[in-house]
């Protein structure tokens, strides 16, 4: 496992659309692993592979302490309610934004060996999905909030 570099707003590469992963093998072992250190390593809650500057639909979430969730090629199937909650992103650094998500989700993923489930998360857990896969398309949080856009002009990037 490695620690790698976090892309930060302003690069390009996040505002790529990442692509599915096809082959389930070492490599793809690699990243997950890495994006875990990394993650741990800056403390975040959640990453997406775009974020170490790997364009794959790859995603890990912290849903407890110490037990990571991983995503490959995630589809939201079900959606319910609203609600609003502060976000923060480590491609992001040091600025939070009230962002409204849904307040239940329900995902189809495959694991690392291309295995497929469903997976269903509330609250928190609903939030960080719907935060990880919007980088899955080139989206961030900052993106949907006044506050967020106010931000981007500020610091002069999109
Ligand atoms: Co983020």
């Amino acid at each position: 496992m490695a620690t790698r570099k976090i892309v930060v707003i302003g690069s390009d590469t996040l505002r790529k659309k990442s692509k599915p992963v096809v082959d389930f093998d070492e490599s793809l072992a690699k990243l997950l692993d890495d994006m875990k250190q990394t993650m741990i390593e800056r403390n975040g809650v959640g990453i997406a592979a775009v974020q170490i500057g790997v364009l794959r639909r790859a995603v890990i979430i912290e849903i407890e302490s110490g037990e990571y969730l991983e995503i490959v090629n995630p589809k939201i199937v079900k959606t319910k309610g609203k609600v609003k909650g502060a976000e923060g992103c480590l491609s992001v650094p040091n600025f939070f934004t009230d962002v409204e998500r849904p307040k239940y989700v329900k995902i189809v993923a495959q694991d690392r060996n291309g295995q497929e489930f469903e997976f269903e998360a509330e609250d928190y857990i609903a939030r960080c999905i719907c935060h990880e896969l919007d980088h899955l398309d080139g989206v961030l949080f900052v993106d949907l909030t006044d506050e967020g856009k106010t931000y981007k002009k500020q610091k002069g990037v999109e």
